[in-house]
């Protein structure tokens, strides 16, 4: 196939196309030629890359700023509007996102807290300091509080058990509260709080950053406590089917040492039979979060190319301790998100403003776990509300939904549908980062098949910062041919700009319009800084 390459020579991102004849670095940043603003993508119909598990597109939440007291819960008395004391236009902004799964309650404050305190009556529950971020705990938001606004909301609660301060005593016991369906005091309990049904929670995971904040362990000693847990949580579980995530790191060789512990046990592959994900977190940065520089805005962007190689090197690791003998291990990207400078104490902890950079690089990282097909088997954005990279900001009765909000709504068509190869031919830009100089495409795209409908989702990013991209769009595979569908683009003039409480809707929904474009291939051009979610109907 005759495929041009648009690799190569740059002129600055900052610079007009007229002022950036041939290679230019910036900073060290080395961005697109504007002439060179052509790029392709295959869509290879027949070239299936497992199921995209809609849970990618899920959320993080914590006891930590006013992601939970604020953000999900307001009280019953407040002239919020409310239910039951659960924020609800939080609630509807998440379900109309159809958000598939949320983390609670932690993070960091995970492995502090004691479920116990929060449930029950609340007048009679135990105020509590909050250990890490620095705040009073009235515990009114509790185990039934989030399961509550999980099910408002259609989407998995995916508790996070205490392993650094808790034992498995407690960790059991709160199995039995949630999902017990013998006649045992906790479930009696559960009842007489106003649940006589078990909630059969699906989603557990095993501590949070055991090699950090969730105790200081080392890899060896971690895995000994999650045998121990996972043993005894899964005979708690009775008949609920119960999915564990243990507690990885993307850096050193903490998952290695993990596997091989779990492998020197008696009844090693029992124990790693109960690893259904391991759970890895990972966080950008790319200077202030509004007035970056545009070498900032390309630091950034590219930084994915880093979370590229550690998603590549998490999976080799699972390969090499799991194949053949036992199921396939998720990779539980289970925090991620972008973590400008901020706050990290107090009612605004972590708080920060969120523009349409940070909805390019959600898109892009969505993209990316698309393109790893079945293998990501959760993500939780970091977090839902008021905290790094939300979905929606809330002050007293207000509510902004933020341009990240947008793309994950843009995403949505991929989940639950088939991943097939997007093979992108792009023109390339160079960012120097921490870990060395690194080369990505400045297109960015995945796509999926619905084959009931014999419809393809296609995501496209275009990274340049100030020329638009020329996209060839080609289908290969399956005799299948664009017969018209639609669009929808996310962007807006400035990529600086954000949603604010004065301005909500500088960057609102994306409204869905016709695509007439037909034929094996076809030309599409995306605006500097932009995002389109296209639905292409197969002829
Ligand atoms: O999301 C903020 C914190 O980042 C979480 O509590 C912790 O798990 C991570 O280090």
């Amino acid at each position: 196939m005759n495929r041009r390459r648009f690799l190569g020579t740059f002129g600055a991102g900052s610079l007009s196309a007229a002022m950036a004849p041939r290679a230019k670095a910036w900073h060290g940043i080395v961005a697109p030629r504007a002439e060179q603003g052509r790029a392709r993508v295959t869509v290879v119909a027949d070239e299936p890359l497992g199921t995209l598990n809609p849970n990618i597109l899920g959320h993080f939440t914590e006891h930590l700023g006013g992601c939970v007291y604020g953000g999900m819960w307001v009280g019953p008395d407040s002239s919020i509007p409310n239910d039951h004391g659960l924020r609800k236009y939080t609630i509807e902004a998440l379900k109309k996102i159809h958000a598939p799964i949320i983390r609670w309650p932690g993070g960091c404050f995970a492995d502090t807290y004691h479920w116990r305190d929060g449930i029950g009556p609340r007048e009679k529950r135990p105020k509590t300091w909050n250990l890490w971020w620095g705040r009073e705990e009235s515990n009114a938001f509790g185990t039934d509080e989030f399961l509550a606004y999980c099910q408002l909301a259609g989407a998995s609660p995916y508790f996070c058990v205490n392993v650094g301060s808790g034992t498995v005593e407690e960790a059991v016991a709160w199995m039995d509260y949630v999902n017990g369906d013998h006649a045992t005091s906790l479930a009696e309990l559960r009842a007489a709080n106003g649940h006589p049904q078990a909630y059969g929670a699906k989603y557990w995971s095993i501590g949070n950053e055991n090699w950090g904040c969730g105790g200081n362990f080392d890899a060896e000693d971690y895995a000994r406590h999650y045998a121990d847990f996972s043993t005894y949580l899964e005979k708690a579980a009775g008949k609920s089917k119960v999915e564990f995530a243990a507690c990885g790191d993307t850096r050193g060789d903490w998952n290695q040492k993990f596997f091989e512990t779990l492998l020197r046990r008696p009844e090693a592959y029992g124990h790693i039979r109960r690893v259904h994900h391991l759970s890895i977190h990972h966080y950008f940065s790319g200077g202030p979060a509004v007035k970056f520089t545009d070498d900032d805005y390309y630091r950034l962007l590219a930084s994915v190319g880093h979370l590229e190689g550690l998603i590549r090197k998490t999976a080799g690791t699972i390969d090499t301790y799991t194949e053949p003998q036992g199921p396939a291990i998720g990779i539980a990207l289970d925090e991620w998100g972008v973590w400008h400078p901020s706050a990290g104490e107090g009612p605004d902890a972590l708080l920060q403003p969120n523009t349409l950079r940070d909805a390019l690089l959600a898109a892009s990282v969505l993209n990316l776990l698309n393109s790893f097909g079945s293998r990501i088997s959760i993500g939780c954005i970091a977090q839902t509300f008021n905290v790094l990279q939300s979905m929606a900001n809330t002050r007293g009765s207000q509510m902004v939904l933020t341009p990240t909000y947008h793309t994950f709504d843009l995403f949505q068509p991929h989940m639950g549908q088939t991943c097939v190869r997007a093979a992108v031919d792009s023109p390339t830009f160079e960012a120097t980062l921490e870990h060395g100089k690194i080369t990505r495409e400045v297109l960015s795209a995945s796509a999926s098949l619905d084959p009931v409908k014999r419809e393809i989702s296609l995501t496209l990013v275009n990274q340049h910062l100030i020329e638009p991209l020329e996209v060839e769009i080609e289908i290969a595979g399956l005799g299948a041919r664009a017969a018209g569908g639609t669009y929808r683009e996310l962007t807006s003039r400035d990529v600086r700009d954000q949603n604010s409480f004065d301005e909500p809707n500088v960057i609102s929904s994306p409204a869905e319009k016709p695509l007439s474009a037909s034929g094996a291939s076809f030309t599409w051009t995306l605006p500097a800084h932009s995002v389109h979610a296209l639905r292409l109907n197969l002829g």
